[in-house]
């Protein structure tokens, strides 16, 4: 798998999502943020709606959980149809049953780190996810500036992959932009969310295009 551009809704207009959706028809995912105001201090949207973008775009839904009890709601996201589904290390009292049930239910188990929490205590959990989210902010906010201390963990994150001979894929969230993606892309990053960026541009369509190209230009 090449380079990936999945952006977010987050700062898209939340009263036409299936027209946000539509003016994305190049991006590989729709990465759509779930906060319930305790992990994160802000409340974005839950199952219903999440059901609902399923049904109506025409790229997989991403789900991205910032939310507490991980365990207990994140397997019903996967049920609903979403093609990954993404769980905060932070928020999960049992990451590896976790990660197999969201599996079960035929999605890609994705587990994220917030800018303060090391990849390495998670090292033999690799082969039961399919991709890692190094946040490259933190979680809550659209529109906020790149952290560039987590690129140290892109590389020791894509490091680990590559010792373990895994497959996983290595997403970054946050902050990312025409300026920050080829950072991210350097430390061995190959999915790339991008919310404000995307849907701040005159033609998001154009953006996702402009922010593949960056990423691929590294990539090589
Ligand atoms: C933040 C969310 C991000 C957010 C990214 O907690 O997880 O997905 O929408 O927005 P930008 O790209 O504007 O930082
Ligand atoms: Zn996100």
């Amino acid at each position: 798998m090449g380079i990936q551009i999945t952006p977010s809704i987050l700062n898209a207009d939340l009263s036409r999502l299936a027209d946000e959706v539509a003016r994305i028809p190049s991006a590989d995912w729709v990465h759509v943020d779930v906060m319930d105001n305790h992990f994160v201090p802000n409340l974005t949207l839950g199952l219903p709606v999440v059901e609902a973008l399923v049904r109506h775009a025409s790229q997989p839904i991403d789900a991205h959980l910032m939310i507490e009890d991980a365990d207990r709601w994140a397997p019903a996201y996967a049920e609903a149809g979403c093609g990954s589904v993404t769980f905060h290390a932070e928020a999960a009292r049992a990451p590896v049953r976790l990660a197999r049930e969201i599996r079960a239910q035929g999605a890609r188990a994705s587990m994220a780190l917030k800018p303060a929490t090391p990849i390495e205590p998670y090292e033999a959990l690799l082969a039961e996810l399919d991709m890692v989210l190094v946040m490259t902010v933190e979680p809550g906010f659209g529109g906020q500036k790149f952290l560039d201390l987590c690129l140290p963990k892109i590389r020791t994150a894509r490091e680990l992959m590559r010792k373990h001979g895994v497959e996983t894929w290595l997403q970054v969230d946050g902050g990312v932009s025409l300026e920050t993606i080829e950072r991210c892309a350097e430390a061995g990053a190959d999915v790339f969310v991008a919310g404000s960026a995307v849907y701040s541009a005159d033609d998001p369509d154009a953006m996702v295009a402009a922010l593949r190209e960056r990423a691929e230009s590294v990539a090589g």
